[in-house]
C-alpha cells in the first residue's frame, strides 16, 4: 500500500496506575494495542509500523501478528524514544516502499472507528495534511493569577485527534527541521503547520478518546460493552 499508519505505543503510561507500560494494559481481554490494531486491520489495508517500549518489542510483534491474521506482511515493529515525537521520528525512518501518505496515531486511542482512518487517508493530499476534530462544548476561560481576564470564543476552536495523516516527503522534511531546531510540538499537526504547511479538518469521534486514566479505561469497558465496534 502507499498509505502507511505509525502507531506510537512506547509511553510509559504512568498516569493509569497500571504496572505494564499503558499499551499493554488490558480493556478487556484484550490490550489497548491490540484494540488499536484490530481498528487499524479493519481499515483499508495500510503498511503499519508499532513503535513499541524498550524491552516489549516481543510483545508488541506478538499483538501485532494477532491483529494482522495473514497480513503480517504488512506490518513491523520498531523500540520508540524517550518522548512522543522521537517515537514518531523512529516510525518514519522504518518507512519501506513507496508508502507516499503517513498517518500517525495514538495507540491510547484505542478505539477509533476504521472509518476516521480510511477518512483521514483519503483527506491527505500532496500539499496537506489531514487532522480529526471535535467541536469544544465547554466554554473555555483565558486564567491569569487565579482569575478570569477573558472567555474565548469556542467556536473558533477544535479538539484534535488522531489518526493525523500528511504527504510522506514533507511530514519527514518538517521532522528533520523540528530535530535541527530542538524544538518540541504537542502533536504531529502543530509540527507539520510551523514548517508552513495546511492541515485540513475532518470531522473525528467520540470513541477516539485518548484512554490515559483509570476512569478513561472505565469508559473504553463500558463502550465496549453496550457499543461494541
Ligand atoms: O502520554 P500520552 O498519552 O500523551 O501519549 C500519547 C501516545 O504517544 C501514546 O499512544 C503513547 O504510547 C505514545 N508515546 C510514545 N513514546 C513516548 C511517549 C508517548 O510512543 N515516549
Amino acid at each position: 500500500p502507499h498509505t502507511a499508519i505509525i502507531i506510537v505505543a512506547a509511553g510509559s503510561g504512568t498516569r493509569l496506575e497500571a504496572r505494564a507500560p499503558k499499551a499493554f494494559v488490558g480493556i478487556d481481554n484484550r490490550t489497548i494495542l491490540r484494540h488499536a490494531l484490530d481498528g487499524v486491520f479493519a481499515a483499508q489495508p495500510l503498511q503499519v509500523i508499532v513503535v513499541a517500549p524498550a524491552g516489549h518489542e516481543g510483545d508488541a510483534q506478538t499483538e501485532l501478528l494477532a491483529a494482522a491474521g495473514d497480513r503480517a506482511d504488512l506490518g513491523r515493529v520498531v523500540t520508540g524514544g524517550a518522548t512522543r515525537q522521537e517515537s514518531v521520528a523512529a516510525g518514519l525512518a522504518a518507512l519501506w516502499g513507496d508508502v507516499t501518505t503517513v498517518l500517525v496515531h495514538d495507540a491510547a486511542r484505542a478505539l477509533t472507528p476504521p472509518s476516521v482512518i480510511d477518512a483521514v487517508a483519503a483527506a491527505v493530499t500532496a500539499q496537506a495534511a489531514a487532522l480529526p476534530v471535535l467541536p469544544v462544548v465547554d466554554t473555555l476561560k483565558r486564567v491569569d493569577g487565579g482569575v478570569v481576564t477573558g472567555t474565548v470564543d469556542r467556536s473558533e476552536l477544535a479538539a484534535a485527534q488522531t489518526p493525523q495523516g500528511f504527504p510522506r516527503d514533507a511530514l519527514e522534511a518538517a521532522y528533520a527541521r523540528a530535530a535541527e531546531e530542538g524544538a518540541e510540538y504537542t502533536d504531529d499537526a502543530a509540527l507539520f503547520a510551523a514548517a508552513g504547511h495546511t492541515v485540513r479538518l475532518v470531522p473525528g469521534s467520540e470513541r477516539s478518546f485518548k484512554i490515559t486514566t483509570p476512569d478513561d479505561l472505565e469508559r473504553a469497558r463500558a463502550l465496549l460493552a453496550t457499543a461494541p465496534p
